[in-house]
């Protein structure tokens, strides 16, 4: 049932590539320059007319829901604020028939995301979910939706479900912006892009064992920062939620630039600072902060572009991923931190499948 891998979390891992194709299967429509999402066709009209768009959701969906933020709103136009579910449904929400609120939900179960979905209903908006599991309560209790046919996630840790959320996230902001902010041409770079991924993400999957060897030399450090900025904000989050949940070390993730409003005094040469420091619009900046941390001594591991030689004079390791486009890059730039926090907590002993004090999903609030 593990498919020849030691864990589910792994063969999960393992699988991105192949769940990628399933989540475009059928919607990317390269020739035609468009995207096809059956569920939520009848309401398209609708959704691009809304004023603002509002996105619900917690833990790791809730990162992808900071990434649909930023692609929404980079190519849509239309502003977007994403909440915790938690927050959003007791804050009595300024919501009603003009918004949009988009439910995130692996499970479709988890009990604030359900709540924050009545909650937006009651007050009118349109409700439209994301969800992976068929059939769940989230996913009935919405007025349309998309499933993210990523199949069954059977770790605790949210993995191959992360990256089809974003994957739908990226069509969706494809299908609101069509015919409204950017060009037939931009659709067919951008699909391309898209569906170039598997491919990446494969290539990705092969540094593997480099992973494994960094995470030998850092399995017992106490703390870990995580730093990226743009589209791999949400992804230095990520990065950081996975190892406190499967290897219990504590870790943050951080805009980069908020550094030096206070995390900065943290660091020393026993502090891991993992950087992601891809060729994106925010490159230089980027390469700045990592000097920071080099001249507080921090020990710098930096995920960067194919080609790169900058970040290697910087950063102690660096693990080298395929180039791709900004809002592209958050699905390429999560594997390798997957890939770190499952060899961290596999090697410190660590039951990476069943993690102490967590469920798969969280049904009480
Ligand atoms: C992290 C993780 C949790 C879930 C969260 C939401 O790896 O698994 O943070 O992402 O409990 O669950 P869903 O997506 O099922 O609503």
């Amino acid at each position: 049932e593990k498919g020849g891998f030691e864990h589910f979390m792994l063969k999960e891992i393992f699988e991105q590539p192949s769940v990628m194709h399933d989540v475009m299967r059928g919607r990317v429509r390269l020739e035609e320059g468009r995207v096809c999402l059956g569920g939520i066709e009848d309401y398209l009209d609708r959704l691009k007319q809304a004023k603002r768009i509002v996105i619900c959701a917690c833990g790791t969906s809730w990162h992808a829901g900071l990434i649909g933020e930023y692609l929404i709103e980079e190519f849509a136009r239309i502003p977007v604020e994403v909440d915790y579910a938690s927050e959003f449904r007791y804050r009595n929400p300024i919501v009603g028939k003009d918004d949009v609120v988009i439910v995130i939900s692996q499970s479709g179960e988890t009990a604030d995301t359900l709540a924050a979905l009545r909650t937006a209903k009651e007050k009118g908006a349109l409700v439209m979910g994301i969800c992976n599991v068929v059939g769940s309560t989230i996913a009935r209790e919405t007025l349309c939706g998309m499933y993210t046919h990523a199949g069954p996630e059977v770790g605790v840790a949210s993995t191959k479900a992360f990256t089809a959320q974003v994957i739908m996230l990226y069509m969706l902001a494809m299908a609101l912006s069509k015919g409204r902010t950017i060009s037939h041409d931009e659709i067919i770079l951008n699909l391309t892009e898209l569906a170039d991924l598997p491919a990446k993400a494969d290539r990705i999957l092969n540094l593997d064992g480099q992973i494994r060897d960094i995470a030998e030399r850092f399995k017992d450090a106490k703390n870990f920062l995580y730093l990226g900025r743009g589209y791999n904000f949400p992804v230095a989050l990520e990065g950081a939620l996975k190892l406190k949940e499967i290897s219990y070390i504590h870790a943050e993730g951080y805009p980069a630039a908020e550094m030096k409003h206070g995390p900065i005094a943290l660091i020393d040469e026993d502090m891991p600072v993992i950087f992601i420091a891809t060729r994106d619009s925010t490159y230089a900046k980027i390469l700045s902060n990592i000097e920071e941390v080099r001249s507080r001594k921090g020990r710098v591991i930096a995920i960067a572009s194919e080609g790169d030689k900058e970040v290697a004079r910087l950063a102690e390791h660096v693990i080298y991923i395929p180039q791709a486009s900004g809002p592209i890059t958050p699905l390429l730039t999560v594997i390798p931190l997957q890939l770190l926090a499952y060899h961290i907590a596999t090697l410190r002993g660590c039951n990476v499948d069943r993690p102490r004090n967590l469920a798969k999903s969280v049904t009480v609030e």
